[in-house]
């Protein structure tokens, strides 16, 4: 058993309620490669933003949990060697089962996400409630999850389109609540995984997000933080940058930026960000390889990716989190 306090991470559960007093929310950025690691700490660091890195279930298989437990251990060496403060928490993003959320606790993350809500309601309850008691033992936060969120990382993966939601009841989310002890609740509200999040109504306009849900949800529930998935913007410069260099991403539609700022000034205290690191370091590589067509040093697409990659989560931070300098009161 390896604590995360041991390799000097932060207490999710901490960082989660300062953003909840604070009226701003902490960025969760998924990494599946190195300079995408690399990536994250250097923006977060740059603008003291508190942050969790996100390894989902898969990218625990691919990488091992070692090398995770590893990379986050030196990754929060060198935030405290340049900031002085303790600002990133390590979650398991959609864990799929028990064992592995319990394998996450033992290897130094500070949070895990038990992904139940494909299930009927009691069944996810009972399933979340048991990963919260292990948890909890070691002072590791749970995020639950009530209603569906379309689109699972295997089908972003491969560009794969999913819209339709499940709005999540704020009734049962009280219940699940109080039932399951979670220390924060992914909830649908109208965002979706991949690359189309949202479709035009027959007038061509865009739905907004429920915010009447997120609403709800924090008048029966003041003051518990709320986990906002699926909501990457899909910026159409990288999107041109990625067509124009070889690619071919059609029909693609994000969340706009203006609607996932407003979400961070609720009760929503985390926001998940996946697929738009991808696109940056998509964009970046495709360019470089264009330019450089007889080249086989691995960097030539490296550095620009990771360049790329870096100024996407500092504009994240600035336009959208509302996170910058709040670091520096953490651990
Ligand atoms: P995006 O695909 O919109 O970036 O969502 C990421 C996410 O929810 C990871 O759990
Ligand atoms: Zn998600």
């Amino acid at each position: 058993m390896i604590s995360f306090r041991d390799l000097g991470i932060a207490d999710q559960r901490a960082l989660l309620q300062e953003a909840s007093r604070g009226g701003y929310a902490v960025p969760a950025f998924n990494f599946v490669f190195m300079e995408q690691l690399l990536s994250i700490v250097d923006a977060c660091i740059e603008r003291r933003s508190p942050f969790i890195l996100q390894s989902s279930s898969n990218t625990c298989k691919n990488l091992g949990i070692a090398y995770i437990r590893a990379l986050a251990a030196a990754s929060a060496e060198r935030i405290k060697q340049e900031t002085g403060s303790a600002m990133m928490a390590l979650n398991l993003d959609h864990g799929l089962n028990y064992e592995e959320c319990v394998q996450c606790v033992d290897n130094g993350f500070s949070a895990v996400m038990i992904d139940g809500s494909m299930l009927p309601f009691e069944e996810n309850a009972a399933l979340t409630k048991r990963v919260v008691d292990y948890a909890h033992r070691y002072g590791v936060a749970v995020e639950g999850e009530l209603g569906a969120i379309p689109g699972t990382e295997a089908e972003e993966e491969h560009g794969n389109v999913g819209v339709s939601s499940c709005y999540t009841d704020p009734a049962l989310a009280q219940s699940f609540v109080e039932e399951t002890k979670i220390d924060c609740l992914a909830v649908s509200i109208g965002t979706s995984h991949g690359l189309v999040k949202i479709r035009p109504d027959k007038n061509g306009n865009l739905p907004d997000l429920r915010f009447d849900i997120l609403a709800e949800i924090e008048r029966r529930l003041p003051g518990f933080p709320v986990v906002l998935h699926g909501s990457s913007c899909i910026y159409p410069e990288y999107v041109r940058m990625i067509n124009a260099n070889g690619g071919s991403l059609e029909c693609v539609q994000g969340i706009p930026e203006e609607s996932v700022r407003r979400a961070s000034r609720t009760n929503v205290c985390k926001i998940n960000v996946a697929s738009d690191g991808w696109i940056a370091a998509f964009a970046a590589t495709r360019k470089a390889l264009a330019e450089n067509t007889a080249a086989i040093d691995p960097r030539i697409f490296l550095r620009p990716a990771r360049k790329a990659m870096k100024d996407l989560y500092i504009r994240k931070i600035d336009t959208i989190m509302g996170s910058a300098g709040k670091g520096e009161q953490s651990g």
